[in-house]
């Protein structure tokens, strides 16, 4: 059974809103500048949002950003979220017959689908069909609930997994669009799925992105940051490209995109990460090798993969704020962010 928790925006706000203290506040403020992109919403027509997944670790930080932004959030996951204003929360397992109630969609402008079952249920030995149902079948309950409320624009999550591992020795694979796919495990397989039934979505009649995104979760500060050097994605910079996918009028029905926290290099550049990231490093992005030097941090000698966000860059306006000389500049202010952690205010406050 779906259940539904109705949170509103003014009312809600003394109970639900986190009390800051002076320290928080500061972050609050620095968080303001470093999302700018957000304004794109209030000069969009988009008033409304629906964030499946909403619970979850991207989610709870991209409903707590659409809600500042003046938009209204309905959130749809299985598990409770921590409450907001301005949100809408049902309660639906995907991979269950739970329906999805129809007014939740009704008069929404787009919806974002990020509830899946990932890497740590592969770990946890969740077996093969629940993936299915709940990445595939799930997906298509979304797109299909989606279609029948009118809601015509559709952003689902994928990922950077399904070019496989990377090259174990030599030149780095540069991860690109045209990137040959090689999906390793059932995860990757699902993702792909979840793709086909966004085009078939596109083709429809609506307007299907489907974001590949890198990592954006590691057991460690140091590797959240360092691991932008190859598939490494910061969680403000995923919320930058799902708010551009929201606002950026489409031109193809379908259209999948790689996002990274990547730096700006070019192809030959982001290939010889393979041979050695310090060279590539100390020819463009000098501060990076010397940050990490003052800090004691050994950067990795090469990486298998890189990825190339440009085709983001070009057509959605994407610019990745949290690339790794971002988290160099960090490095010489002072000690880096720790890792984001659930639940969304303690998510947010950490990732500034
Ligand atoms: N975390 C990463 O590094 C990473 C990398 C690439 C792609 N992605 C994709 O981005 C998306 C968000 O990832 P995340 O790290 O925030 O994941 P998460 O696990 O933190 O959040 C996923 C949310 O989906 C919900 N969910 C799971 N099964 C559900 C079901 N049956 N019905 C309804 N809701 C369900 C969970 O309760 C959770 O709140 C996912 O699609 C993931 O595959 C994540």
């Amino acid at each position: 059974m779906s259940k539904r928790t109705r949170i509103p925006h003014g009312e809600g706000s003394t109970t639900h809103e986190p009390t800051l203290d002076d320290q928080t506040r500061t972050r609050a403020i620095s968080l303001e500048s470093q999302t700018k992109w957000l304004e794109l919403l209030s000069t969009s027509n988009i008033s409304r949002v629906i964030v499946v997944g909403g619970s979850g670790r991207l989610g709870s930080l991209l409903s707590h950003l659409l809600t500042r932004a003046g938009i209204e959030v309905g959130i749809l996951d299985s598990a409770p979220c921590e409450a907001l204003p301005g949100t809408n929360f049902t309660q639906c397992d995907l991979g269950r017959s739970d329906p999805i109630p129809p007014d939740l969609l009704a008069g929404a402008d787009a919806v974002v689908h990020l509830a899946a079952l990932h890497g740590a249920h592969l770990l946890a030995g969740y077996p093969r069909r629940d993936f299915w149902k709940v990445n595939v079948r799930g997906t298509e309950r979304v797109l299909t609930a989606a279609r029948a409320a009118g809601v015509s624009r559709a952003i689902v999550a994928s990922s950077t997994s399904v070019y496989g591992s990377g090259s174990a020795q030599g030149p780095a694979y540069v991860l690109n669009e045209e990137t040959a796919l090689q999906p390793e495990d059932v995860y990757d397989f699902t993702k792909l799925a979840s793709e086909e039934l966004l085009r078939k979505f596109g083709e429809q009649g609506g307007s299907g992105v489907a974001l590949r995104f890198g990592r954006f979760f590691f057991p460690s500060h140091l590797d959240y940051h360092l691991r932008k050097l190859s598939t490494g994605l910061d969680a403000l910079d995923a919320c930058q490209a799902i708010v551009r996918a929201i606002t950026t009028r489409a031109s193809d029905p379908f259209s999948a995109y790689c996002i990274a926290s990547d730096l700006p290099l070019d192809v030959e550049q982001r290939e010889r990460l393979g041979h050695g990231v310090a060279a590539v490093l100390a020819e463009s992005f000098p501060q990076v090798v010397k940050a990490a030097e003052l800090r004691g941090y050994e950067l990795p000698t090469r990486v298998g993969k890189s990825v190339d966000t440009s085709k983001a860059r070009t057509l959605l306006g994407y610019a990745p704020e949290r690339a790794l000389d971002w988290a160099a500049e960090m490095w010489l202010e002072g000690e880096p962010p720790t890792r984001p952690r659930l639940p969304a205010q303690r998510w947010l406050d950490a990732a500034v």
